[in-house]
């Protein structure tokens, strides 16, 4: 029986089935406790044997219960301590953050190059009245801009503005000059493909003083273009027309063994100032405006601009 006990015991894994066993050996009817109770049956000289080698059994049992008890509360331990274990030494896991949207950071970085020139931010209402956005511009009712297919109209008196041009009307009639502001903002026109948004985002530069040329429209343009893609940046002007500039150009800018035609300036022409209360005799401005989408195309190499828009995180991550 010793034998079997210890067997059994040994084959144990869990105090569960530890118990089971004792119930089997050491229970009220189990094998230990019926040998016991045999006793009675025995002839008087040969019970006091009797007693003293079941009671060894039972000690035996118990004591080999007790050990293998002791053993399982070890390893039940080590597995919660396995469990429960960490290390310290191991490297955090990495989280990755959020940060600013390309084009918020072109917008960023081009109104950081035009504030060290010199310039002041200024902003302006996206719905707007026709007369800021074309009439002040010295741009007539004929002129297609103003036609229904290129902008948005909300009703007959606003329309969504189609570039950030009124900003320099409101600012030129609220400040007496001389002034050099920008005008980053978005603006809307009824176009949309790989190289055109109906919402996109300008940024329009004015510079009002005594003596402006073109000359000064020169360095602004070539200092803005080195400072954003570079050193070897080269920038030229082409005849071009605007209602609201003469002489008017396109400027193309030298990047990448590429010309890109990124820009549209000119200087101020007199009717603007007479529409605002400046004396064209007395003043003379220089003006410029620009995409801020495919200035990030260009510097960036974005092929379709609606890229910009759709907001994939894989695209986004990459800047
Ligand atoms: N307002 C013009 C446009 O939206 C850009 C421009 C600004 C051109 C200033 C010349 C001078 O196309």
């Amino acid at each position: 029986i010793l034998e079997e006990a210890r067997e059994e015991i040994a084959k144990v894994s869990t105090s569960r089935e530890l118990n089971d066993v004792r119930v089997k050996y050491l229970g009220k009817a189990g094998t230990v406790t019926s040998l016991m109770k045999r006793l009675k049956d025995l002839p008087p000289e040969e019970r006091p044997n009797w007693g003293r080698m079941v009671n060894e059994l039972k000690d035996e049992i118990e004591r080999i219960l007790e050990e293998k008890k002791a053993e399982i509360a070890r390893l039940e331990k080590e597995e919660l301590n396995r469990k429960l274990w960490a290390d310290p030494t191991m490297p955090g896991t990495r989280r990755s953050l959020g940060h600013l949207h390309i084009l918020t950071k072109v917008q960023e970085e081009l109104e950081d190059i035009f504030i060290s020139m010199g310039f002041s931010i200024v902003e302006g209402p996206e719905i707007e009245e026709p007369w800021y956005n074309f009439d002040a511009l010295n741009t007539p009712e004929w002129h297609p801009a103003r036609d229904l297919h290129d902008s948005f109209y909300i009703n007959e008196k606003y329309l969504l503005r189609t570039h950030t041009s009124p900003v320099q009307i409101r600012t030129m009639l609220s400040r007496k000059p001389p002034l050099a502001i920008i005008s980053p903002g978005r603006v809307y026109r009824r176009d949309y493909d790989a190289t055109h948004l109906p919402m996109f985002t300008q940024m329009e530069g004015l510079y009002v003083d005594h003596d402006v040329t073109v000359r000064h429209l020169k360095y602004f343009l070539e200092e803005f273009a080195r400072r954003l893609l570079g050193e070897n940046t080269k920038v030229r002007l082409r005849p071009s027309y605007f209602p609201f500039t003469e002489p008017s150009f396109e400027v193309d800018i030298y990047f990448n063994n590429r010309w890109f035609e990124v820009l549209g300036a000119g200087m101020v022409h007199p009717n603007v100032f007479k529409n605002v209360g400046y004396d064209p005799e007395r003043w003379r401005g220089l003006a410029f405006g620009l995409g801020i989408e495919r200035i990030a195309m260009v510097k960036y190499g974005i092929k379709d601009i609606r890229d910009l828009i759709r907001n994939d995180v894989r695209f986004l991550e990459n800047w």
